[in-house]
């Protein structure tokens, strides 16, 4: 296994190998994230959830993320249950082979990952309930109770577990960033009350994690929680859940990464008030940037969806050339994100995607025009 983590002095040697991207802010340094304001993230961060879980997509993942790290992006974001946890397997084999290439180390890489959805491995089996009983059911990892809709858990001792796998699978001794993945799913099935009493829990095993080095820090990677209003049943309030970490590893907790969809199909967490500070009405991004928390947004591109047929307007106020240029420089010109993540099987995307990274972000009073353009339009 792989010692090390991100460190300060390791993201700012790989940055200064970069000199034109550093120039155009690719690297950002979340200043307001206590333990993390002195690492330096790349605007566009690899991600790995798309595609099947065979041989060809596993060879095709290697050498994107490779080309990735050759070319100035240094967080790269998996889970567990990507694709029966090969891309996890991937991460950990590029890595590898560009370390003894020796065109990276580890302490210049951010790697983050997930669990709480349950997950084969490699292979769907033939009797997937029967797979499932037998490995977390009957050998006592997960006590039925705590499984949500037949599919989820983040019981200490589930997550304990997985992070031991996603250290095996990514060949780490120590994960960079670890998330609880999509935690309103449990919502659907348990009241809002037991909820918080599981994410304390939660929380509680994750900072004894940091402890050992297993983890440096830890998260809930979201689908929807952070872009529904208040009153949705899959809600979750951030402010009321760094009080959950903090009442476990105090003022200076290890909840320190959060991530949503955000692009321009998604952009709540920019537009939508739904936090509070106080009685203050704040957005997702705002409500973090002032609890020491950074963001990273997922689904840059929408699932592909963003990668033709942009308005016109759009690609006058942002200047890429194509859709899916502009709709990476709308992410990553966004205030208080830090990282924009692409899913990217294809070393051909990894090339393209990184042309706006060659920009400075657009300036804001300009940004800010697209959502004027929206409701004009
Ligand atoms: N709840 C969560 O925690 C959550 C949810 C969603 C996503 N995520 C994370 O965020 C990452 C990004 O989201 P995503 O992968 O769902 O969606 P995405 O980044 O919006 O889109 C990825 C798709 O776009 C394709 N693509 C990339 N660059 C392209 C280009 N220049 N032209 C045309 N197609 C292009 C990719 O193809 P190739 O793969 O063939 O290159 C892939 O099919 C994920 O991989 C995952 O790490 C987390």
């Amino acid at each position: 296994m792989l010692p090390g983590f991100a460190t300060s002095q390791g993201t700012a040697r790989y940055v200064n190998r970069f000199p034109d991207l550093r120039e155009a802010q690719h690297f950002r340094q979340p200043l307001h994230v206590p333990g993390v304001e002195q690492l330096r993230l790349s605007s566009i961060g690899l991600g790995t959830y798309l595609g099947e879980a065979d041989d060809a997509t596993d060879h095709s993942y290697i050498e994107a993320i490779a080309t990735a790290l050759r070319r100035g992006i240094n967080v790269l974001d998996t889970a567990i249950n990507y694709r029966n946890q090969q891309s996890e397997r991937n991460v950990g084999a590029a890595l590898q082979q560009s370390i003894n290439s020796g065109e990276v180390d580890r302490d210049e890489i951010v790697v983050c990952t997930k669990a709480g959805y349950l997950s084969f491995d490699g292979n769907v089996p033939a009797d997937p309930r029967a797979y499932f009983v037998s490995e977390y059911i009957d050998s006592g990892i997960i006590d039925p109770r705590q499984l949500a809709g037949g599919m989820h858990c983040m019981a200490p001792a589930y997550l304990k577990n997985q992070i031991e796998r996603s250290r095996s699978n990514l060949g780490l001794e120590t994960i960079d960033v670890f998330y609880i993945h999509n935690p309103e799913t449990q919502l659907a099935g348990i009241s809002r009350e037991v909820f918080h009493q599981r994410l304390k829990e939660a929380f509680g095993v994750l900072e004894d994690q940091v402890k050992s080095g297993n983890i440096r820090f830890y998260g809930v990677a979201t689908w929807s929680a952070f872009r529904v209003p208040e009153n949705a049943p899959d809600y979750i309030s951030l402010t009321y859940i760094e009080q959950l970490a903090r009442s476990v590893g105090g003022a200076d907790h290890h909840l320190r990464f959060i991530q949503l969809p955000f692009s321009l199909a998604t952009p709540e967490a920019y537009g939508l008030n739904n936090q509070r500070i106080g009685e203050e009405k704040r957005s997702v991004l705002s409500t973090a940037g002032s609890l020491g928390i950074a963001v990273a947004g997922s689904a840059t591109l929408s699932q592909a969806r963003l990668t033709r047929d942009l308005p016109n307007f759009v690609s006058g106020i942002l200047g890429m050339k194509n859709s899916a240029g502009n709709a990476i420089q709308f992410a990553r010109s966004t205030a208080g994100l830090t990282t924009s993540l692409i899913g990217m099987g294809r070393k051909e995307h990894v090339i393209a995607n990184l042309e706006p990274a060659r920009f400075p972000p657009t300036p804001a009073e300009e940004w800010n025009k697209l959502f004027m353009e929206q409701v004009g339009s």
